[in-house]
């Protein structure tokens, strides 16, 4: 499996198993935005490299302040991370939650930080035959039973936002909620879905924020959260000094006010994504709806293949997916891909249609596995 670390993305372990450069894999199996980052990336870091010899600002002034303002919120209500992953890790280690209630299935890292602080779990189902989208019966089911809400707005891997109506009940609820809105950027109304502004008010709501999709900086490490400047506080005192380097702070001042770069994402976004939805279902399979960059794919029932070898054969064929029947609540059918540029997807559906009919015609099974 290409998930031996947690997560898709992850080229070195393609690289030992396929066989082939790192830099050859059509990479679905993380879902960055396509073009790339903004070309002020190349730029700062052109004229900025030699400000290594200096550590970087520990208290992460200018983005914060540039996070602040863009938002609406005040600076003392955001903290920057080494990437949303450390937020998760930090807001669990600071509220210390009895139990947790999240959804199934969701991102593992929020189950992961809860177990590493001795938590529990009350997981909320999601359903194919809801296409994947939260229900209020479960969701109150899940205030009733749990201390903490732990939430991906929108969800990965199913791609799907929590319903407006719903959410704002959560949020009103006054039970604890965290929410994960790593891939909102991608969302055409994100503006009137965001809680960010709720999120530094209350204190009870922290919405946590990734900068490594949207602007395709992964290897920068970059996120954000806002929350009570207390809960603030209480989590940069644990954050390990220095922890967003130089760069990741220079990066982030130079793409926040892209509007530009936002309007391509987005327009390019709207046209693709359906069109790829399209083109999965046409090969027969089962394509839930999606709200953001990624897909969330299940084989037929019918299907001579699970998730598994079908993610072999088509990182043999050099292009890599996400096995999404790791996540729990997700059998064994099911496959999470990006949404990338066209030719690319071109490419993509070419490799799924040739595995798909190998796999009809018996060349590959479940017992023989590939090749
Ligand atoms: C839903 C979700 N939240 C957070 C993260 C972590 O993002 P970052 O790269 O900013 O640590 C990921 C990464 O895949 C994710 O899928």
């Amino acid at each position: 499996m290409l998930e031996r670390y947690g997560h898709g993305g992850d080229v070195w372990t393609a690289e030992e198993k396929f066989g082939r450069g790192r830099e050859q894999f059509l990479d679905f199996s993380s879902n960055m935005n396509p073009f790339g980052p903004p070309d002020a990336v190349e730029e700062v870091l052109r004229s900025g490299w030699k400000n290594i010899v200096r550590y970087p600002d520990p208290a992460v002034r200018e983005l914060r302040g540039k996070i602040a303002a863009k938002y609406g919120v005040p600076a003392e209500s955001v903290l920057v991370g080494n990437g949303a992953a450390e937020l998760i890790d930090l807001i669990v280690r600071v509220l210390q939650p009895e139990v947790t209630a999240l959804a199934r299935p969701s991102f593992s890292e929020y189950e992961d930080a809860v177990l590493k602080t001795g938590g529990r779990i009350h997981g909320i189902p999601l359903r194919a035959e809801h296409c994947f989208r939260l229900q209020k019966a479960d969701a109150e089911e899940a205030l009733k039973r749990s201390d903490l809400l732990f939430l991906g707005q929108p969800n990965n891997p199913t791609g799907r936002l929590i319903p407006q109506e719903l959410l704002n009940d959560l949020a009103g609820s006054g039970h604890p909620l965290i929410l994960d809105e790593a891939f909102l950027d991608f969302v055409p109304d994100e503006k009137n879905v965001t809680l960010l502004r709720l999120a530094a008010e209350s204190r009870h709501v922290a919405v946590i924020r990734s900068m490594t999709k949207f602007y395709a900086i992964p290897g920068a490490r970059l996120g954000f959260i806002v929350a009570h400047p207390d809960v603030i506080g209480r989590m940069s005192r644990l954050q390990v000094p220095w922890s967003v380097n130089y760069f990741a702070q220079l990066i982030g001042c130079a793409v926040l006010e892209d509007e530009a770069f936002h309007a391509k994402i987005i327009s390019w976004l709207q046209e693709e994504s359906p069109w790829l939805a399209a083109g999965l279902a046409g090969l027969g399979l089962e394509v839930t709806p999606s709200d953001t960059n990624y897909l969330l794919c299940a084989l037929p029932e019918q299907s001579p293949i699970n998730v598994r070898i079908l993610q072999e054969e088509m990182g043999r064929r050099g292009v890599l997916i996400r096995d999404a029947s790791l996540f729990e609540g997700l059998g064994t059918r099911y496959f999470r891909t990006a949404v990338k540029l066209r030719s690319d997807n071109e490419r993509m559906l070419a490799a799924l249609s040739d595995v798909l009919k190998a796999a009809q015609a018996g060349e590959i099974s479940l017992e023989r596995g590939g090749r």
